[in-house]
């Protein structure tokens, strides 16, 4: 038994760690994007060599201009039909692809392509103030005017319906009588900044390890 643990670690440490790509899909500012790209600078497994958007004047766009990754922007026509981006993203070699902020469904072609490869981070706690037309600060906006005593973050792998994927991963934070939208907003925020890029080193190293 002994012998045998010596030997896997002799052929691991023969083998150079094959390392697998993610792409990251957002929509809007990307702080969550420039969080996730800075997280996996040095990476020993997984690295981010890829940003798409849908939208030409996204600030996540400028941001991985900033750090050297490379940006794409698809039109709603191409991201229904999902063909061109597979084509993109196996140029790339993608393995994996992270949502953060990206507000348009994910094509059938892309989950065909990568089932259980796409996660998404959503700011409630999920099942509530989730679904269609609940993004960013409209969730945070709902959370306030329904009185709710806590918030948070839901990791959740992406399937056909908005919102409804298995999930990864909760984390949550009081919300204050007092509390506005935006105060409610950079609680969640910190959360997602602490918590994301961890739990997505963690699902892609154990899904790249049974591969
Ligand atoms: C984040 O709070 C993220 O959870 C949310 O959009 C914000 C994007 O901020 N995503 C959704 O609402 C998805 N339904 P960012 O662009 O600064 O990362």
């Amino acid at each position: 038994m002994q012998r045998f643990a010596h030997f896997s670690l002799f052929c691991a440490y023969l083998h150079p760690i094959m390392k697998r790509n993610i792409a990251i899909f957002a929509s809007g500012s990307g702080s969550n994007a420039e969080n996730v790209i800075r997280y996996f600078k040095n990476n020993r497994l997984l690295a981010v060599q890829l940003v798409v958007s849908n939208k030409i004047d996204a600030f996540v766009l400028e941001r991985a201009q900033r750090l050297d990754v490379p940006s794409v922007v698809f039109s709603k026509k191409e991201w229904e039909s999902g063909h061109e981006i597979l084509e993109l993203l196996a140029t790339y070699n993608i393995d994996f692809i992270v949502l953060a902020g990206f507000l348009l469904r994910i094509s059938d072609s892309l989950l065909h392509v990568y089932p259980d490869k796409i996660i998404n981070i959503h700011p409630s706690l999920l099942p509530k103030f989730g679904g269609k037309g609940m993004y960013g600060d409209k969730v945070h906006e709902a959370v306030v005017a329904s009185g709710e005593t806590e918030s948070g973050i839901t990791i959740h792998y992406i399937n056909e319906h908005y919102d409804e994927g298995g999930v990864i991963y909760q984390a949550t934070c009081p919300v204050l009588s007092i509390d506005t939208p935006a105060d409610v907003a950079a609680k969640v925020h910190a959360l997602e900044y602490a918590h994301y890029p961890r739990i997505i080193e963690e699902v892609f190293s154990a899904a790249a390890a049974i591969e």
